[in-house]
């Protein structure tokens, strides 16, 4: 089956972030997860580089958007390969490609009826590009996000009828309870939609950085219905002389943050509609990182708050597993938690280096000590093997649902439990006993099996660690088939470094 998952493009106003980092993880994980099932995967990442976010920060440095977005969008490009992410394409929204395909798609939302002029007047927030209702508006006219003043903007536009999807949008949200997930946002997308819709302008004339409105080219089109397009317009041109529309769309996952929840929950669908187009299945709607201040109060890590951890220093004092590893546990997927470097150390210690690291290192270890480093060919303790056999099915149920941390906790129990059962059949005392030979060859055979196992589901989070620890067992296969207890399925093992060592602090 084709699954197709996205992250949001990122604006290329300012270098990456953590929360960049954090969104492209988890479609990476969902990515490779998928193709450990056997599925046909495509996953997209980029960048959106038009509209005021980018023209107003490249004005204040002095320099043309173009300039601008051709130094900024490498630094996210460069970012993918940091984080291991394994995006088949990477899209930047001034491909030449990519605007063309705008300008198609919109003219036929035109010639379909769902285009008009009019005059916009209204606040809006040039950091969101967001024309920001009253009831979206924070205190005094700001931005709630951003914490800075609205503009009050008075334009002629044309304008998109999303007025008009107001009953098709609201069946969808009846008949597809899971468009939006989780519930919590589903619901608040739901009662925005309920609440009345305001027609929304399509194009501005006062911004030249954007694509064409090819019938008035004194606009361009406002930015949100350009970058979403990114969705649909990648895969016409990710191949050089292949179109993957017909393969891949709709997509499975849109993974967004809840701060651009409206344009996808909302506008996308609305969009979809009027071009005639299948909408996909789920958006996934995932929560802030947050960064506590001195005062001990949480904010929203943010460019334009200044609280943000760099995920390239982060790779480098601790490797880029760890970073998946600890964004996808510490903060529960769909929810909103705080990160800090101390709590991304603690993690490590005890969960990467101990839990796991060192139960990897000694099961190897002992392999070696007490059989020459040939796991014996042993019956395997039958119940373990039976709680590690239940694992793969419920890490799948989980996934289908785009529940990354409860997945990865799945997953983590497992390491919890071989640790207690290395402590339990104690092997350093069944090796003192010859007569005891029998159990220990069952034990070392559980133990290594269930390392194997614990490693092929693993490996969508810590995919070099994994990929290490898999080829010193002597089986690097990491279909998710493989993720069941097969006695007999090892043999000789390699000594191993340990996995996560002390960081480079
Ligand atoms: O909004 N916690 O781009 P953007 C978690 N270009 N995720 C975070 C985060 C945080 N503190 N900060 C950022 C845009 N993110 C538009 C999107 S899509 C068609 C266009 C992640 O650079 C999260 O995914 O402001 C959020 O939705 C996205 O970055 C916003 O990135
Ligand atoms: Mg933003």
């Amino acid at each position: 089956m084709a699954f197709y998952v996205t992250t949001p493009i990122y604006y290329v106003n300012a270098a990456p972030h953590l929360g960049h980092a954090y969104s492209t993880i988890a479609a990476d994980v969902m990515a490779r997860h998928m193709r450990q099932r056997g599925e046909d995967v495509f996953f997209l990442t980029g960048t959106d580089e038009h509209g005021e976010p980018v023209a107003l920060a490249a004005e204040k440095e002095g320099v043309s958007p173009q300039v601008l977005a051709d130094r900024n969008a490498p630094r996210f490009r460069d970012l993918m390969p940091r984080l291991n992410a394994s995006n088949d394409f990477f899209i930047r929204t001034t491909d030449a490609e990519h605007g063309a395909k705008v300008q198609e798609i919109l003219t036929t939302i035109r010639d379909n009826g769902h285009v008009y002029e009019g005059t916009y007047e209204g606040w809006y927030c040039p950091r969101c590009a967001d024309f920001k209702t009253d009831a979206e508006a924070g205190e005094n006219h700001t931005c709630p996000i951003h914490r800075i003043a609205l503009t009050r903007e008075k334009e002629d536009n044309y304008f998109f009828r999303l007025s008009a999807f107001q009953d098709d949008l609201l069946r969808l949200y009846d008949e597809q309870p899971d468009f939006v997930m989780p519930r919590h946002h589903y619901n608040e997308a739901r009662s925005f939609v309920a609440g009345g819709l305001q027609d929304v302008s399509l194009s501005r004339a006062t911004l030249s950085w954007g694509v064409t409105v090819p019938w008035d080219p004194g606009h361009v089109f406002y930015v949100w219905f350009d970058a979403l397009l990114n969705y649909y317009s990648a895969l016409s041109y990710a191949r050089p002389g292949e179109d993957l529309t017909q393969r891949f769309w709709p997509a499975q996952f849109h993974l967004i943050g809840k701060d651009i929840l409206k344009f996808h929950t909302v506008f996308w669908p609305a969009m979809l509609m009027a071009a005639k187009l299948p909408l996909p299945e789920h958006i996934f709607v995932h929560g802030f990182l947050l960064m506590r201040d001195d005062a001990g109060e949480e904010h929203k890590m943010s460019k334009s708050l200044g609280n943000v951890l760099d995920p390239f220093a982060a790779i480098d004092e601790f490797g880029t597993d760890a970073l998946r590893y600890y964004c996808m546990r510490e903060v529960s997927f769909g929810h909103d938690g705080s990160v800090s470097a101390a709590g991304f150390a603690a993690r490590y210690e005890s969960e990467l280096a101990n839990d796991f690291g060192n139960l990897a290192s000694r099961i190897i270890a002992m392999v070696h000590r007490y059989r020459g480093g040939t796991v014996p060919d042993a019956a395997p303790d039958a119940e373990l093997a039976a709680e590690l056999d239940a694992m793969a099915g419920e890490i799948c149920a989980l996934l289908d649902r785009a529940d990354l941390s409860a997945a990865l906790d799945a997953a983590w129990q497992r390491v919890r439990r071989l640790n207690r059962f290395v402590e339990e059949q104690a092997p350093w005392t069944l090796a003192k006993d010859e007569a005891r030979a029998g159990e220990l060859d069952s034990v070392l055979s559980s133990l290594a099996e269930g390392l194997r196992v614990v490693a092929v589901v693993l490996h969508p989070w810590l995919p070099e660690s994994t990929e290490k620890l898999l080829g010193a067992l002597g089986a690097p296969e990491i279909a998710l088939d493989r993720a069941r207890v097969q006695p007999g399925r090892l043999g000789a093992v390699a000594r191993l470094d340990p996995l996560f060592p002390k960081p480079h602090g």
